[in-house]
């Protein structure tokens, strides 16, 4: 059982496409275990996209991250880093395939409304940057034995 970390960013907000997002992660079977709307610090978009320090876009990016609020979530279940990553497609809305979140929302590489963490280890990464221990839950859902 693994737990990653995802979030609707600004332009997702601001779209209100918070739901149809959600919808497709519950769908799938994979399990909500926290979720908060919150307003991104820098201190946090810098710890977040570490990995992306000194690349072209990483002004903009920390620029668009804290913009508005995002909706911060951390979901459980088989390989849910992997099934995440799959729903949401390729970085480039146009590499995207049809039927993901990306190709099926946007036309931007930077306004690519989710994110998810792309391994387990930055999965817990993110988690504890954007979590405390305290605001995820544990619960069994009924539908859980039929996936
Ligand atoms: P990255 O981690 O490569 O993509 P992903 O979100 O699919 O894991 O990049 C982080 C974010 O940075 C990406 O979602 C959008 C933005 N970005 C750009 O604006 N331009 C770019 O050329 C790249 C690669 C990313
Ligand atoms: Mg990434």
């Amino acid at each position: 059982m693994e737990r990653t970390y995802l979030m609707v960013k600004p332009d997702g907000v601001q779209r209100g496409l918070i739901g149809e997002i959600v919808a497709r992660f519950e769908r799938k079977g994979l399990k909500l275990i926290g979720a908060k709307l919150m307003q991104v610090s820098l201190e946090r978009a810098e710890r977040h996209y570490a990995e992306h320090k000194g690349k072209d876009f990483y002004e903009n990016l920390l620029r668009f991250i804290t913009s508005g609020p995002v909706f911060a979530m951390v979901w459980e279940g088989d390989q849910a880093v992997a099934h995440c990553r799959a729903l949401i497609g390729k970085t480039n809305s146009l590499e995207a395939a049809p039927g993901t979140i990306r190709s099926d929302f946007a036309v931007h590489t930077n306004f690519n409304l989710i994110h998810g963490a792309d391994s387990l280890d930055n999965a817990e990464r993110e988690i504890a940057i954007f979590f405390s221990e305290d605001e995820l839950v544990s619960y069994d859902r009924a539908i859980q034995a039929w996936i």
